[in-house]
């Protein structure tokens, strides 16, 4: 029998990279979009890799011709310069066109808790917007909704280590009682493959076993890297502001007003059974020793000059 093709996008990056692993590894032909080509690609030969050519339609159809299922985790952490998520919604909407106008039978979109739950915030509006744009395509599609992803390539629990190894003083907006459920990437990718060999509709969260509140969050991970940092609740602007001189330090924007008020609003849980069985707790135990050793800058990673 023919090896199966999919078509995913961003395996170069984070999620896409547990779920490309996880197909390849079931002998799939994977073929992937990406933002940055040149990355380094860890699958070798095993990959075949395109630029997203959002402009490009035709070329976006011929990549994804072939393909039985589209497994896609593109979306844009926030503004910036010319990127916007206005356009980041008409890139998801060609893609999603490409797919029909090629005969990809499955659509698997990772979108995010609670997607709807926040319409004042550009990150889940526009999210909410492609679960409408999902649901009215011609594919069959799954929309899978993860909460917090924990793994190997993690941005915002590798720089809470990093910052706990550093500074005797930690800054958490607010009250640090709203709450987070993270999930395993191993987890996210399993459920995503097991979504895409399913032909019904569905729409499914993709949360962890343990829910936390924000400080019991950060004394984990200071317990995991021997932190003795000290918490330091404060109004989430003056978080912000330390969280902005930080950044400018790292050349990077560590932390976004609307990331704040997003994980402020309880948008990283959810009220299903969870699917995920990683406990972030073992995770971190098992990579304590490496985990905010070095910084992790979104601006490298995804607006490099
Ligand atoms: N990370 C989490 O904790 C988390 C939690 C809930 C939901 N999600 C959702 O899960 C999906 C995957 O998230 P992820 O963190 O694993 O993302 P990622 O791998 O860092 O990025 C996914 C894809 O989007 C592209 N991309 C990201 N930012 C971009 C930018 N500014 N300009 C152009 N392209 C950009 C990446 O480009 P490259 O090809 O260059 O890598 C990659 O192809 C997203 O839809 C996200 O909303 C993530």
């Amino acid at each position: 029998m023919p090896a199966e093709q999919v078509v995913v996008t961003g395996a170069l990056g984070y999620t896409g990279r547990y779920i490309t692993r996880r197909l390849l590894a079931r002998g799939a032909q994977v073929t992937t979009l990406v933002a940055h080509p040149d990355r380094p690609n860890p699958f070798g030969s095993r990959l075949r890799i395109a630029p997203f050519d959002f402009d490009r339609p035709d070329a976006l159809r011929s990549t994804l011709a072939g393909a039985t299922t589209l497994y896609n985790t593109y979306w844009v952490r926030f503004a910036r310069g010319g990127t916007t998520f206005e356009q980041a919604v008409a890139n998801t909407r060609r893609l999603i066109q490409a797919a029909e106008a090629a005969g990809v039978r499955r659509l698997v979109h990772i979108s995010v808790s609670n997607a709807s739950a926040a319409p004042h915030l550009p990150y889940f509006r526009g999210k909410a917007e492609l679960e409408d744009a999902v649901r009215r395509s011609k594919l069959s599609y799954a929309i899978v909704r993860p909460t917090l992803i924990f793994g190997l390539g993690d941005i915002l629990i590798n720089n809470i280590a990093w910052l706990l190894r550093r500074f005797p003083l930690f800054a958490v907006p607010g009250d640090g009682r709203y709450r987070l459920q993270p999930i395993a990437a191993e987890d996210v990718a399993a459920i995503a493959v097991e979504a895409g060999d399913t032909a019904a509709n569905v729409e499914l969260d993709a949360a962890g076993p343990d829910t936390f509140t924000f400080d019991e969050l950060v004394w984990l991970i200071a317990g995991a890297v021997s932190s003795r940092a000290r918490l330091v609740h404060m109004p989430p602007a003056l978080a912000l502001a330390a969280a902005s001189l930080i950044g400018l330090s790292v050349g990077d924007v560590m932390l976004t007003r609307d990331e704040v008020a997003g994980l402020m609003a309880d948008t990283l849980v959810s009220a299903e059974p969870p699917r995920g069985q990683g406990r972030l707790g073992d995770w971190l135990r098992a990579n304590a020793e490496t985990l905010g050793r070095e910084y992790a800058s979104e601006l490298r990673r995804h607006f490099p000059t």
